[in-house]
């Protein structure tokens, strides 16, 4: 079968590197794809957001499965699209990936379903949202409604930065039109996680929890970023508690979008936040994470590609998930200035790693080739993921690994998966 990946991140690159185990597979394309992706798919130069050149290509080849991996396409309703066309698509379609695309419509569900969510009002006038501020205690946070490539949230200690933020949405347009519609939430405290669930309209298999980095800089200092590392599994998260998520989260958000005629097929992954009063839902998104992919994949025993086609088919019930007990630790390699800016075109040495090192991935993310050099092309460059019996097995493999790749103003988190490996002393 051929399968066509739609993306070019870290995360689609990890996806595509799982297809290629797969025994159902004979040619995997990507578009548009990057360098290290180009090593085992055939890559189409077409960006994401070009939906009728997509289709055209989508036709071209005519692919046995098509796997969305990033937002924008889902929430533009490329799923729809080619699913119209008879095309097997991993993936959902507009309306579910809406739960990403609009967190006041993420919220609304959330609410009908009784979903665990923290507390908020939504405005769409700065002068409104303005003076509701003075009803309210501090922290607070600030959240554009649309897509803001993961920038569109500000934490609001006090008055001051609650106003500076809405002043940003509404009067800077900070975050475009999406940020011409904003949430004022309820700050939640305790650790963050993510659990992603594998579904097909109905049935609902968990993937093992993953633990992402958001911060730039060790210690969870500096702004935020996609995600600067990642381990997979989270021993705060044993299985009972993914259960207890999957009850309390994902099967009545499911149920809800099914009772307005929504079908959400693929991956609807929920960033929580474990409070005292239980998990909360700080988000969802409707596809993958990037880098909890990066973490997860690697253990997963399963054939990716007959999950994805049950997925789009509504057979996921005939199948059950099996996972290697080895830990798996990702560090996400930089390129100078991420997240405010990024460097592109900084020559990337030490990538003749990938393949020779034993329990050890790379993944790439912002890369490029010319004259047969790797090359930087973006913020986040590279994922590299290593699997070992224990979190410090596992941790020093993958800092051993990241130590080989060297480029100019090259950055990464020295502390990802510290926590789980000091408990395991
Ligand atoms: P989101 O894109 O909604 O996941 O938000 C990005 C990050 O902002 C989350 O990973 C949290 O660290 C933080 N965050 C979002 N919403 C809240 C909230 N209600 N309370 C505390 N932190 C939050
Ligand atoms: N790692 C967070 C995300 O994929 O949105």
């Amino acid at each position: 079968m051929k399968v066509l990946v739609i993306g070019s991140g870290g995360r689609e690159h990890a996806i595509v590197k799982k297809m290629a185990a797969s025994t159902l597979v004979d040619e995997i394309h990507c578009a548009p794809g990057n360098a290290g992706i180009s090593r085992q798919a055939i890559c189409h130069n077409i960006p994401d957001s070009d939906i009728p050149g997509i289709l055209g290509l989508t036709k071209q080849i005519d692919p046995g499965l098509v796997v969305i991996g990033p937002e924008a396409p889902l929430c533009e309703g490329l799923g729809d699209i080619l699913r119209g066309e008879g095309y097997r698509v991993f993936g959902p379609g507009n309306e579910a990936a809406m739960l990403e695309g609009s967190k006041g419509f993420a919220k609304e569900v959330m609410i009908a379903a009784g979903v665990p969510t923290a507390g908020y009002e939504r405005f769409i006038e700065y002068e409104v949202a303005m003076s509701h501020l003075s009803a309210i205690t501090f922290p607070i946070v600030v959240k554009a409604n649309g897509l803001a490539a993961g920038k569109g949230v500000i934490i609001a200690e006090a008055m001051t930065e609650a106003e500076d933020a809405l002043r940003s949405c509404f009067v800077d347009r900070s975050f475009g039109d999406a940020g011409l519609d904003v949430l004022v939430e309820e700050c939640l405290v305790g650790h963050e996680c993510s659990v992603l669930a594998l579904c097909d309209g109905e049935t609902i298999l968990p993937l093992e929890p993953a633990q992402d980095y958001k911060r730039i800089y060790d210690s969870d200092r500096g702004p935020n970023t996609g995600g600067m590392g990642c381990y997979s599994p989270v021993p705060r998260v044993p299985s009972q508690l993914v259960d207890e998520i999957i009850e309390t989260v994902h099967r009545p958000t499911i149920a809800e979008l099914a009772r307005r005629g929504i079908e959400f097929r693929g991956v609807l992954y929920a960033g929580l936040m474990l409070t005292a009063d239980g998990p909360k839902v700080l988000e969802f998104n409707c596809r993958f994470g990037d880098p909890e992919t990066q973490a997860i994949l690697p253990r997963l025993e399963n054939d990716l590609v007959e999950l994805m086609l049950a997925c789009a088919d509504g057979s996921l019930a005939d199948h059950k998930l099996r996972w290697k007990e080895e830990r798996c630790v990702t560090v996400i390699i930089a390129s100078a200035g991420y997240p405010l800016t990024s460097s592109k075109g900084d020559i990337i040495n030490g990538l003749g790693i990938d393949g020779c090192l034993p329990g050890v991935d790379v993944y790439h993310a912002g890369t490029a080739e010319e004259n047969g050099q790797f090359l930087t092309n973006g913020g986040r460059v590279l994922a590299i993921s290593a699997l070992d019996h224990s979190f410090r097995a596992a941790r020093a493999r993958a800092y051993d690994a990241v130590g080989k790749v060297r480029f100019d103003g090259m950055q990464y988190r020295r502390d990802i998966a510290q926590e789980p490996a000091r408990g395991e002393a």
